[in-house]
């Protein structure tokens, strides 16, 4: 549960998730959506419904493995984006860290990405985590805004990798 009665958190379910994903990647703002995530212009391919299938797939064996753990965010019968969790360090960014992405652009700008990050940092802080981690875009100022709201720091400075 959410603090929006409207917004649940469920685990990954291909048969169910899948078409929803691809529709957030293949309508018109899907591309914007990759690149506000840090994908790499050269790296974003054509998405069809079985690589969505394979990315949840992925999150499930990850969590199976202990590596990430990952919640379909869920508005009614409708699974507009995910939260995950990474649980060992990944490029450079150390663990804990949080990410969010609401998939689809019509139900952004309503609260829901504040009520989703407030839910993992509770999650985390009843784990007993006192320090959580989060890497954005410094063009990405919805996520920035964000972060800045819920009470994330900055953590050395902004920087530019290879992509
Ligand atoms: C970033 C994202 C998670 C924000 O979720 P959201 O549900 O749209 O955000 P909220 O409605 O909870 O808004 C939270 C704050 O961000 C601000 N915000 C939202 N969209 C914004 C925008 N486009 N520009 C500037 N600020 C913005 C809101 O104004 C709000 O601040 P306020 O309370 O002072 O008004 C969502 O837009 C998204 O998933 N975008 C695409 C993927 C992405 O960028 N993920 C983050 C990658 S690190």
């Amino acid at each position: 549960m959410t603090d929006n009665p409207d917004v649940k958190l469920t685990s990954p379910d291909i048969e169910r998730d899948a078409s929803f994903a691809l529709g957030w990647f293949t309508q018109d703002a899907g591309r914007d959506t990759l690149l506000s995530m840090g994908n790499a212009p050269h790296k974003i391919q054509e998405p069809t419904l079985e690589s969505e299938q394979a990315t949840l797939r992925e999150f499930i064996d990850l969590e199976r493995d202990g590596i990430q753990k990952t919640w379909m965010i869920r508005c009614g019968d409708v699974t507009i984006g995910a939260t995950w969790i990474d649980l060992v360090e990944n490029h450079g960014v150390d663990s804990p860290s949080v990410h969010l992405m609401i998939g689809e652009p019509s139900f952004r700008g309503q609260g829901i990405g504040g009520a989703v990050m407030r839910t993992m940092l509770n999650y985390l802080s009843e784990s007993g985590v006192r320090t959580v981690y989060s890497r954005h875009l410094t063009s990405n100022k919805a996520v920035a805004r964000l972060n800045q709201e819920i009470g994330f720091e900055n953590d050395g400075e902004p920087y530019v990798d290879e992509d």
